[in-house]
């Protein structure tokens, strides 16, 4: 166990608060996870895949009701609601507090309550932090192996008296004596998803799936994290980090924020298309940066695997990922064939018949998709066949550039850079994406997503704007990484994507390689700075010159229509907003007024 008293006490009233049958320290033992596995089998809610085929591999079927995050039920309880500002779910501390003790009272009956030590990020690194989750589901422990560093080392690091971010994870649905269990049992009404940022604390209940339930992910090393990144000057941020190294041997690092679903998994592994050219991965989701004593921004990947997005993954477009996934995963929500193996949409040619996510028959003809959009993987990340030898560097990797994207049919050319910190920081805060099946609710909608970190923010947007701001100010700025937005999703008339993505990002990335290292050619428009006609390598390329010019154009009509909706976004955060956007919003908008008088219009 631990000699950490502070822990033991809050296990201890843990346990007389929710009642389980029984308490388990997890060690984070080889063992332990085998003996997840086995339960999770036994009791229906996992099944074997074929060990030849997909080794020590199991497929999970959540329910239909807990498949994604649900962002209409995550909160920020911070003591004033102004801190958790206009973007978040707002709850008094105590009211909430009070309304989860109902909840959370004899929550775990008739189940075992795990206790999980976890560290995110190398143990020792000096970037590191360390969380306990408490939680009544062993398919989260099983993935808390794979997600994190957990156990007995963990709780070594902490010792005596260590700080840690306390989780505490229900599924909502105790067991009363003799009554069946549920494949995947969670609440089906209920779901909180609470963050208490000054104690830093976390308690969801109701919900087993991803986000809502892995605690260490998206609720404390982006949430919690993001205050005490604000509170101590460094940044936790939703983005993928990459190393990419040129044909003479020479490798930058990258860090990207795209919003869920939006890319950062494809781009961390891609295979580069240009030849001589290399990829390496540190992180698919998070990035916990700080300026490092020579006065660069240092990046670690607080995560030990990966938890991605299944559709779409083939070995076309994300060889890397189906070699991470070739064994010792976890597949959530895909179908399944006859000779038990998983499928997903266009991860190969559609097998005859297959089993869907909802237990239904399915064939090519069936006219759904069988595989839920939200399915996922949880790989290990040392699985990935080009994982960075960097990745586990306590220290971190220091970044070069930093890329913002999303999801935009329109407007967004393919990569645009920014004039400055400040200039990026504004595209930052204005990033709008189309919404993904990652959370529950409409998928396509256009909606802004600063950072990508709408969902995912512990405070106040503006303040957060702010912090990217004041990072900036105080740092060197011949040493901050540059940054750049990128829009991969840009579509034709005909509805068609324009750039072929996944491997020809590659593309895009070499630019970018070659900006931060002094070369690369740029026009200056009035969004930022633009490949110049040749600069982007498009060598072996199949792809028409007007698509091409379409994604390179600079739609001064559609950016100057999209400035009313912009103010608007900005007038959300109120007082709090950083005037230097507001002057960037200004400037923006008359350049681009400049550029259509020039134009003639
Ligand atoms: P989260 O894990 O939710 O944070 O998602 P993510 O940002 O890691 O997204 P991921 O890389 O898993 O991609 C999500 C979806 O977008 C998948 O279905 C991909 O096939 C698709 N996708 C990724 N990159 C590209 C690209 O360059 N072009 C196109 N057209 N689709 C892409
Ligand atoms: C995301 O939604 O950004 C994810 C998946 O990475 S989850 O872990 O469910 O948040
Ligand atoms: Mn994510």
């Amino acid at each position: 166990m631990t000699t950490h008293k502070a822990l033991k006490q809050w296990v201890d009233e843990t346990v007389a608060l929710c009642q389980p049958d029984r308490v388990v320290w997890c060690d984070g033992s080889e063992q332990e996870y085998q003996t997840m596995l086995r339960q999770l089998v036994q009791s229906g809610t996992a099944q074997w895949l074929d060990q030849a085929m997909r080794p020590n591999s199991i497929f999970v079927r959540s329910d239909p009701a807990d498949v994604a995050r649900v962002e209409e039920f995550t909160f920020i309880c911070s003591k004033d609601k102004e801190d958790a500002g206009p973007t978040n779910n707002w709850r008094d501390p105590d009211e909430m507090k009070g309304k989860l003790r109902k909840l959370f009272a004899g929550s775990m009956k008739g189940r075992t309550l795990y206790v999980i030590p976890y560290s995110m990020g190398p143990i020792g690194s000096p970037i590191a932090r360390i969380g306990v989750e408490i939680t009544d589901s062993p398919y989260v422990v099983a993935n808390m192996h794979i997600m994190a560093r957990v156990g007995r080392p963990v709780l070594d690091a902490l010792g005596a008296d260590g700080g840690f971010v306390r989780g505490l994870h229900s599924v909502g649905a105790p067991l009363e004596a003799n009554a069946a269990d549920s494949p995947w049992p969670c609440n089906a009404s209920t779901k909180y998803i609470t963050h208490f940022p000054e104690t830093r604390e976390v308690w969801s209940y109701g919900s087993g799936y991803g986000g809502n339930a892995l605690l260490g992910k998206k609720c404390h090393a982006l949430r919690i994290a993001s205050v005490e990144a604000r509170d101590e000057g460094w940044l936790a941020e939703h983005m993928l980090i990459l190393g990419i190294t040129d044909p003479s041997g020479r490798t930058i690092y990258v860090a990207a924020a795209f919003p869920s679903a939006c890319g950062k998994t494809n781009l961390a592994m891609l295979t580069p298309t240009l030849p001589g050219w290399t990829i390496e991965t540190v992180g698919d989701d998070i990035a916990w940066m700080k300026f490092g004593a020579d006065g660069r921004l240092y990046a670690i990947n607080p995560e030990a695997g990966f938890f991605g997005v299944a559709p779409g993954t083939s070995t076309q477009t994300n060889p890397n990922a189906m070699r991470t996934v070739a064994s010792n995963s976890i597949f959530t929500n895909c179908a399944i064939t006859p000779g038990s193996d998983v499928w997903w949409e266009e991860m190969s040619q559609p097998p005859a018949e297959l089993t869907d996510w909802l237990r239904r028959p399915w064939t090519p003809t069936s006219g759904r998709k069988a595989a839920h959009p939200n399915a996922r993987f949880t790989a290990p990340a040392r699985q990935c066949p080009v994982i960075s030898r960097e990745w586990e560097n306590p220290k971190g990797v220091p970044i070069s550039a930093i890329l913002f994207g999303g999801r935009r049919a329109s407007v967004v050319p393919l990569v645009n850079e920014a004039l400055s910190w400040r200039h990026g920081t504004f595209l930052g805060s204005i990033m709008s994406s189309e919404t993904t099946a990652a959370a529950a609710g409409a998928v396509g909608t256009l909606r802004y997503d600063p950072f990508a970190m709408l969902p995912f923010c512990g405070y106040h947007m503006g303040d957060y704007f702010g912090h990217w701001l004041a990072m900036g100010a105080k740092a060197d700025a011949a040493k901050l990484p540059r940054i750049f937005y990128v829009n991969w999703f840009r579509k034709g008339a005909d509805g068609k994507f324009l750039w072929p993505g996944y491997g020809e990002n590659s593309r895009v990335l070499k630019w970018v390689f070659e900006r931060v290292s002094g070369g690369g050619a740029a026009v200056e428009t009035p969004i930022g700075r633009l490949p110049a006609p040749g600069a982007l390598d498009l060598a072996g390329l199949k792809i028409g010159e007007p698509q091409m010019a379409e994604l390179l154009r600079v739609d001064t009509e559609g950016w100057l229509a999209e400035m009313p909706g912009m103010r608007k976004h900005f007038d959300r955060f109120g007082a709090r907003l950083p005037q230097g956007l507001r002057d960037e919003l200004a400037a923006l908008e008359k350049r681009l007024q400049g550029a259509g008088v020039a134009a003639g219009r």
